[in-house]
């Protein structure tokens, strides 16, 4: 077995073992711990102690997961795949590691159980409405610490999240290999960010408006400003930022919360 993959258990080993090729810079380093608090806040630590670009931290469950605009993230023991790896991207690769990986992500669940999904921006994997994946990017000074999480198993999610939660067992109706989908998603992660640091982002831009084809033409709501603004989402541009168009006017939305009506 690669070196790298001596502390995974079997169910990722193996998996990650076969697609070494294809797994680039996520082929050198793998972490995996039984228990953390976030994966993100274990590869940041490693990140800030100079750790290469491709490190991955993986763990069987989180007690603090989290999720953007400091939402927590459910992460019960072995329901899903927490995974966390460190990027040292250029300024202009980092502002398209979230629409990378949200590619990356459909296309690796795509492949390891032939689920198909689409993504929602900013960061969501979904499958009819439902949240079935979220990506995490959190930047500082020389690193990017890219934290994924994908529903595997159905789960006791909290109330609140229930409704608009699913996974890949519940939309497939079968056990899944969560080992494969993790190296596929990590092979599929690798790919996209080589194209990301060869200056081909216009190809990861174009495959996410492919897979966000059923969210393109639905209308939005935001806060700006403190008042609240309506339009219908038309596209991302080419920084992955959201385009929306209100009346004649239109609007470029880079982050923040936005609720697709
Ligand atoms: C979101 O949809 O708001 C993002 C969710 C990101 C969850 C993942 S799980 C692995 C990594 N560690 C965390 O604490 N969060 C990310």
């Amino acid at each position: 077995m690669t070196e790298a993959f001596t502390s995974l258990p079997e169910e990722f080993a193996a998996p990650m073992t076969q697609a070494r090729e294809r797994l680039g810079i996520f082929a050198n380093r793998v972490y995996w711990y039984s228990e953390v608090g976030s994966t993100n806040d274990i590869a940041g630590t490693f990140a800030e102690k100079a750790a290469d670009e491709g490190l991955v931290v993986l763990a069987e469950r989180q007690t603090a997961g989290r999720g953007r605009l400091g939402r927590s993230w459910a992460s019960p023991p072995g329901a899903g795949i927490y995974v966390s790896v460190v990027l040292r991207p250029s300024v202009d690769a980092a502002k398209l590691v979230t629409i990378a990986a949200g590619v990356a992500v459909t296309d690796g669940i795509a492949s390891a159980t032939g689920l198909s999904t689409h993504v929602k921006w900013p960061n969501d994997v979904q499958v009819s409405g439902r949240k079935l994946a979220g990506i995490l990017a959190e930047g500082a000074a020389n690193h990017v610490v890219l934290g994924i999480g994908i529903n595997v198993q159905p789960a006791a999610y909290p109330p609140d999240v229930a409704s608009r939660a699913t996974s890949i067992e519940a939309e497939l109706g079968r056990p899944v290999d969560r080992g494969l989908v993790l190296a596929e998603c990590l092979a599929s992660l690798a790919n996209r960010y080589r194209e990301l640091n060869q200056n081909r982002a216009g190809n990861i831009v174009e495959a996410w408006r492919m897979r966000a084809a059923p969210m393109l033409g639905r209308r939005v709501e935001w806060e700006s400003a403190g008042s609240r603004h309506t339009g219908v989402a038309e596209n991302i541009d080419d920084d992955g930022a959201l385009i929306v168009k209100t009346g004649n006017e239109t609007v470029r939305i880079r982050s923040g919360e936005v609720r697709w009506l």
